[in-house]
């Protein structure tokens, strides 16, 4: 968890850290389950639209100012991409000044680009903007291999010229002018950050550009939105064919980041599998539509107590509901772990199919451990609910469901001790303190100072606030 406060007096958050130090990979989260929550919670900046739309700052050589900016690792790590690339940033509080009028390195760094996988996407601005863009691949990651062959496809459409060599995407546009052509392009799949490189690649291009098959997600209209801010002309985003009329030049804009989604579909599962009423707020209820239904599905009622305001009243018991992650307007891969981990103490047999990544169902083996009964086949995983879950020392093993895990150790009995807390940083901000304002029992601990696995398992009547907080060059 980043420090807000310790933030303000920083500037640019670039200068934040962007890895695990030694003492946050030392560090555990223990968690004592059966605590019930209530109150208020407020949600934050969506981090994956924070993400791209720093990225599209590059775009425009006048001032951008983005509001909302969530605290987290991952905004930092986007942060020295930028820095890298001769970007000016100061970030007070939750607002982010980018000032790319000096943009004037063409090459991300391949030690940065390795820790964030969204930093591939400064691909397209960078292309648009200078006419030539040297961006290492990002490499697989804990949830699969995620290729990046549509962005690459999209923009030799659009005229670039694009070879890998040595691991690094090197693309450019020929002739003097060094402007990419409008094209027409058909994804052969709605990848979210394809849809974004190439948008953000179109608006400076000459003529118009239909994607086709874009993916529809709220941080790509979202993004559209911040383009447009800034002069853009953008039509469709939001449906499946988006249209692009380049133009010459951007100008400076004053921006707010919509709510996450995610963070907020991860406290409604929390309330539901808790059986705890909580209100979330800002929200935008419909980018919660299908997560919401299969809350409703699984017995908890979410009420619209205000325009950006959601209730979640759990039900007696949690009913056993199937989910097919898909591309938005369906289920989000993002909340399938966490909807998971309330399946695992639902009356009855469900079952969770992951179509979007190949490789995201590595923490059942997790749940296994607290108590839960999943049997898992290719990307079908048969959730067989049990009455009780018991806390067990647990990895998380990537970044949803390292949360899906902190949810499984609030409903469980005893302690659960959870690992692995890098991927939790990187995109919930302070989540640690916002349950713990709810009334959970957590706190997050050094291992070398505490060596908590051979504790007594004694249940600490009295929890103080966390602590720890990251350190900043
Ligand atoms: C974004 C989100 C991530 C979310 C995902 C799906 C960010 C920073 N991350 O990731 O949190 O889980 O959308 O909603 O916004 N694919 C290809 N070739 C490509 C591109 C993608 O095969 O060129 C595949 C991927 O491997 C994956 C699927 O398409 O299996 C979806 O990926 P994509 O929509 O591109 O996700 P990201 O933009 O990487």
């Amino acid at each position: 968890m980043l420090s807000r406060e310790a933030t303000s007096i920083i500037s640019p958050i670039g200068l934040s850290k962007s890895s695990s130090s030694p003492e946050e990979e030392n560090s555990v989260l223990e968690i004592w389950g059966r605590s019930p929550l209530a109150g208020d919670v407020k949600i934050s900046g969506a981090k994956n639209s924070a993400l791209v739309v720093m990225a599209g700052a590059l775009l425009c050589s006048q001032d951008c100012r983005i509001r909302n900016i969530p605290l987290l690792v991952d905004v930092a790590r986007m942060s020295e991409v930028l820095l890298a690339l001769g970007v000016k940033l100061h970030h007070q509080a939750d607002i982010l000044k980018i000032d790319s009028s000096q943009l004037s390195c063409s090459k991300a760094p391949y030690d940065l680009v390795s820790k964030l996988r969204a930093s591939f996407f400064v691909i397209g601005p960078l292309l648009a903007r200078l006419g030539v863009a040297r961006v290492p691949l990002p490499g697989g990651c804990a949830i699969g291999a995620r290729p990046v062959e549509l962005h690459v496809r999209g923009l030799q459409a659009m005229g670039a010229d694009v070879q890998i060599d040595h691991g690094t995407v090197h693309a450019y546009v020929r002739g003097s002018r060094g402007k990419l052509q409008g094209a027409r392009i058909y994804l052969d799949y709605p990848s979210v950050g394809a849809t974004e490189t190439l948008m953000m690649a179109a608006t400076l291009a000459e003529g118009e550009t239909i994607i086709e098959n874009a993916a529809q997600e709220p941080e790509v209209v979202d993004l559209a939105r911040f383009c447009r801010a800034m002069g853009s002309r953008i039509r469709g985003a939001g449906t499946n064919t988006i249209t692009i009329s380049g133009v010459s030049s951007l100008h400076a804009t004053d921006f707010a980041i919509i709510p996450d989604r995610i963070e907020a579909g991860t406290f409604l599962v929390a309330g539901a599998l808790t059986h705890s009423e909580i209100s979330l707020s800002p929200v935008i209820p419909d980018h919660l539509t299908p997560v919401i239904a299969k809350l409703r599905e699984a017995g908890s009622k979410v009420i619209m107590e205000a325009p950006n305001r959601l209730r979640i009243v759990p039900g007696q018991a949690i009913l056993a509901t199937d989910i097919q992650t898909r591309p938005y307007p369906g289920f989000p891969t993002d909340m399938q772990a966490q909807f998971m981990a309330l399946m695992t103490l639902s009356e009855g047999n469900s079952l969770i199919t992951e179509t979007v990544f190949e490789n995201r169902l590595r923490h059942v083996a997790e749940f296994n451990r607290m108590g839960a009964d999943i049997r898992l086949q290719g990307n079908y995983a048969l959730v067989r609910g049990v009455p009780n879950l018991s806390g067990a020392p647990v990895v998380a093993t990537d970044l949803r469901a390292s949360a899906a895990l902190v949810l499984a150790g609030l409903a469980a009995e005893g302690k659960t001790i959870l690992q692995g807390l890098h991927h939790l940083d990187r995109g919930y901000e302070q989540l640690e303190l916002k349950l713990q304002q709810l009334g959970a029992r957590l706190q997050r601990i050094s291992r070398e100072c505490n060596d908590s696995e051979n504790q007594p398992d004694s249940d600490p009547a009295v929890f103080t606030p966390t602590q720890v907080t990251h350190k900043f060059k």
